[in-house]
């Protein structure tokens, strides 16, 4: 077995700063804004995996079952000899991939990306058991930024699963498909998770579940801003909100607070005002359509070869190729 490599090109201090620099300006701003990045400390990433389990939330087991039926379709069409794993994450979907590609023969490299060092030394040293033949090289870094930093390995397939592209806005989402774009060589791959428009009530419900484990991993981010930035936020004094934005088709998260308050965020010498029922939105997951992922790849300078649903047709997986 060859020692499996991580390269930390985004460090604590990266990430210190780019949540002082959000804080500041989502707080600031109206109607105020705080990134999803900042949901996933050590509780945050157990509350996640959590709502992967909930009746409600179907996209986790949906995107499975779309892989666990595709994967060798994956490997057979792309011949991908370098795994690129954007925003990790659950090693069991990868396992899928890492399996099919193994078997087809082509598999010789594994790259994943993500901003957690702690959580992705873990996946790395655990891939790089149980694949002894496998280079597995771990980056550190965010992936909107982290693509175009990427060696240039042999054939390359990047995976963005999970659906995390839908918590890009339109403008970013764009930027994110043409810097991987620029990342790859004509006839290399990307695959892409994406959960799809659908009844709002069963989309609400997804994001507003019945046990409260979505509205404490809601409330998590201002536990991370207490603690990170010294503030004092009251998270039980939020009330979680999903709803649909059906012009947009998305779905957006909010904190909407019970009560007037001043907050103070001793680290960033900042005082934020709240209203009585006003709202902060923590995240925006958008739902998409065929047509849109095919526009927007395509604008990119991909073009959409495969796109596979699961059974309910709630979730799609989609293989696309750089022209
Ligand atoms: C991990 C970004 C795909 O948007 O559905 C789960 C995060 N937010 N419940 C999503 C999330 C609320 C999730 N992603």
């Amino acid at each position: 077995m060859s020692e499996p490599e991580l390269i930390v090109r985004f460090t604590d201090e990266d990430a210190a700063r780019e949540l002082r620099a959000d804080a500041r300006a989502g707080l600031t701003e109206r109607p105020k804004w705080l990134s999803p990045k900042w949901f996933y400390d050590a509780t945050g990433s157990e509350l996640f995996e959590r709502i992967t389990t909930l009746p409600e939330y179907y996209q986790t087991r949906a995107e499975q079952q779309v892989l666990q039926r595709h994967a060798m379709d994956v490997a057979e069409t792309t011949g991908a000899a370098t795994l690129v794993e954007l925003g990790s994450g659950s090693s069991e979907k990868t396992r899928l991939l890492l399996d099919a590609l193994h078997k087809h023969g082509t598999l010789r490299r594994f790259v994943p990306l993500d901003v957690s060092g702690s959580a992705l030394r873990a996946a790395v040293d655990a891939i790089a058991l149980d694949y002894p033949e496998l280079l597995v090289r771990g980056v550190v870094d965010d992936f909107t930024s982290g693509m175009a930093a990427l060696d240039a390995g042999p054939d390359r397939l990047v995976a963005f699963l999970g659906g995390t592209i839908g918590n890009l806005l339109p403008a970013e989402r764009a930027g994110f498909f043409a810097s991987v774009r620029a990342a790859l060589r004509p006839g290399e791959w990307l695959l892409l998770g994406t959960d799809l428009v659908k009844d709002p009530d069963r989309l609400v419900r997804a994001y507003d579940d019945a046990l409260g484990v979505t509205a404490e991993f809601n409330r998590n981010v201002l536990r991370v801003l207490n603690r990170e930035l010294g503030a004092d936020f009251v998270p039980e004094a939020f009330q979680h909100v999903a709803l649909w934005n059906a012009e947009q088709e998305w779905i957006e998260m909010r904190l909407r607070a019970e009560r007037p308050m001043r907050v103070r965020l001793a680290g960033l010498a900042l005082t934020a005002e709240l209203a009585e029922g006003e709202e902060v939105r923590t995240e925006v997951s958008a739902k998409f359509r065929r047509a849109r992922v095919d526009d927007e790849l395509a604008a990119a300078g991909f073009e959409l070869q495969q796109w596979w649903l699961d059974d309910a047709g709630d979730f799609a997986v989609s293989l696309a190729v750089a022209r």
